[in-house]
């Protein structure tokens, strides 16, 4: 789990992301679907163009949602369960999708924010990423 110095970086950092959260969004899906095209086969409803209305409208329902775990980090879990319920029962999301998605989050950050984006800043959203990862996968076991 997270250490207090870990989520006061996450918080503090989330204070400047929240203002950019559907841009940072949109360029972490942009990321993803451009490095690693196999993710695309979960989207064949959705128009995947960079900028697309689709691809806005999906990246800033990520970030809000990653917001919601930040809102609650001490029991990321309870926030995020309807999730973890729609990714493995309904949308059954192959796991691996997680650690992809969560690199491009990670370097779309790290683009934004690169003064912010310290070793040890790095550190702590690469774990809060994983407990997210881990905890919309859960429910696969
Ligand atoms: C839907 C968050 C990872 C595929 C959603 C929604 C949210 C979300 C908030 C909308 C739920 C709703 O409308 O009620 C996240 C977060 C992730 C993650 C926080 C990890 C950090 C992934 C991955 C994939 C994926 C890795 C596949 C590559 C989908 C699909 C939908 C969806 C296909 C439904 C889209 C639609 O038809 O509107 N996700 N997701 N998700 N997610 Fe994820």
């Amino acid at each position: 789990s997270l250490t207090k110095a870990e989520r006061n970086i996450i918080l503090s950092m989330w204070g400047k992301i929240s203002t950019q959260a559907d841009a940072i969004g949109t360029q972490a899906l942009e990321r993803l679907f451009a490095s690693y095209p196999q993710t695309k086969t979960y989207f064949p409803h959705f128009d995947l163009h960079p900028g697309s209305a689709h691809l806005r409208t999906h990246g800033a329902k990520v970030v809000a949602a990653l917001g919601d775990a930040i809102k609650s980090i001490d029991n990321i879990s309870g926030a995020l369960a309807k999730l973890s319920e729609l990714h493995a029962y309904v949308l059954r999301v192959d796991p691996v999708n997680f650690k992809l998605l969560s690199h491009c989050l990670l370097v779309t950050v790290a683009s934004h924010f690169p003064a912010d984006f310290t070793a040890d800043a790095h550190t702590a959203w690469d774990k809060f990423l994983s407990i997210v990862s881990c905890i919309l996968t859960e429910k696969y076991r």
